[in-house]
């Protein structure tokens, strides 16, 4: 009987299999030079943060290393992430997967499956609330993975924002389809090899979905990589509103140096998002 319950509870509470960690140091692969982001008074790279946690994201620890696919920074307060850092390599060659959507456990230790609300991270029945017109948004969206795998990862709330329907379906699902296409382009490591690190994020904005998980104002995205063919670090940055699409429109590229500005504007100062190579790194406008 208690197996059985343990197996129903497992069934309707998809938990994702990644770690809660004090620092980003067993996932700062997932970072470009191995730097986490300055983020002054949201990202303690040494220490924890009793609101911003750091998550070593993956999927299933059975499979092969640490097994872990990405890393987010995710905000307890707003309930949604700050960021998510991956790597592209390549495109991989998948449908997208269909899995239930995962929950953090080690977020809410105390909580046992819905006996109490998860305080701490948002849930599915959050983005059931429709008058926003929102939905699920991923920030290391499932078509920039390499594998299936990594793909599956990506399912979980950890990794989501409510964002307006028409704009994930339409100009960021662009944006995404653009940034691959330029990575692949533009983008090889010393042994010719696809490679860049993304971080993607979001700003908070004023309304909150189902009282609870804050519908952000903006997202942003940035690539950085090394072409070892031009020998030169390149980049590319992108933001947008997070709102309801007009017809076509088209969300222009902009450089690291114009996104972290932005950021520092309308979020945080002194935003450094690959910080070490920042003043080598050429926008893509420019090669
Ligand atoms: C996890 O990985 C193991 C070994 O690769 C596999 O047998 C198992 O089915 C995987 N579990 C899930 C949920 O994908
Ligand atoms: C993005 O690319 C996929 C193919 O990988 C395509 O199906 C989709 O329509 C593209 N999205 C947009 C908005 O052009
Ligand atoms: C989001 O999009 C829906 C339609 O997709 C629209 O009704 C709603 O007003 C939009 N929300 C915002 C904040 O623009």
């Amino acid at each position: 009987m208690r197996l059985f319950i343990a197996v129903l509870l497992a069934l309707s509470c998809p938990f994702s299999r990644s770690e809660v960690l004090q620092t980003f140091n067993t996932c700062s692969e997932f970072f470009s030079e191995r730097q986490v982001p300055v983020i002054p008074g949201i990202l303690n790279p040494n220490s924890e943060h009793a609101r911003y946690k750091k998550i070593c994201q993956r999927y299933n620890f059975t499979s092969v290393g640490s097994g872990y696919t990405y890393a987010t920074l995710y905000d307890t307060e707003s309930r949604i992430p700050v960021f998510s850092a991956y790597r592209y390599t390549a495109r991989g060659d998948f449908i997208r997967p269909r899995i239930p959507w995962m929950i953090e456990p080690q977020l809410d230790p105390r909580v046992v499956c819905m006996t109490v609300p998860y305080r701490n991270q948002a849930t599915e029945e959050d983005y059931f609330e429709n008058r926003y017109g929102v939905n699920c948004g991923h920030l290391f969206p499932n078509c920039h993975a390499a594998d299936e795998f990594t793909a599956k990862s990506t399912f979980t709330l950890t990794n989501i924002v409510p964002q307006n329907i028409s704009f994930n379906a339409g100009s960021w699902n662009r944006i995404e389809n653009e940034t691959r296409d330029s990575m692949s382009t533009h983008c090889y490591d010393n042994n010719n090899k696809v490679l860049a690190h993304v971080l993607t994020g979001a700003i908070p904005g004023k309304n909150k979905l189902n009282n609870r998980v804050n519908i952000p104002s903006y997202m942003w995205t940035a690539f950085c990589c090394y072409n070892s063919r031009k020998r030169l670090w390149v980049s590319q940055a992108y933001w947008a509103l997070n709102k309801q699409e007009k017809d076509n429109e088209a969300i222009s590229k902009k450089s690291l140096q114009e996104l972290q500005q932005f950021l520092s504007q309308n979020w945080v100062k002194n935003v450094k998002l690959f910080s070490s190579n920042t003043v080598l790194v050429k926008s893509l406008e420019t090669l």
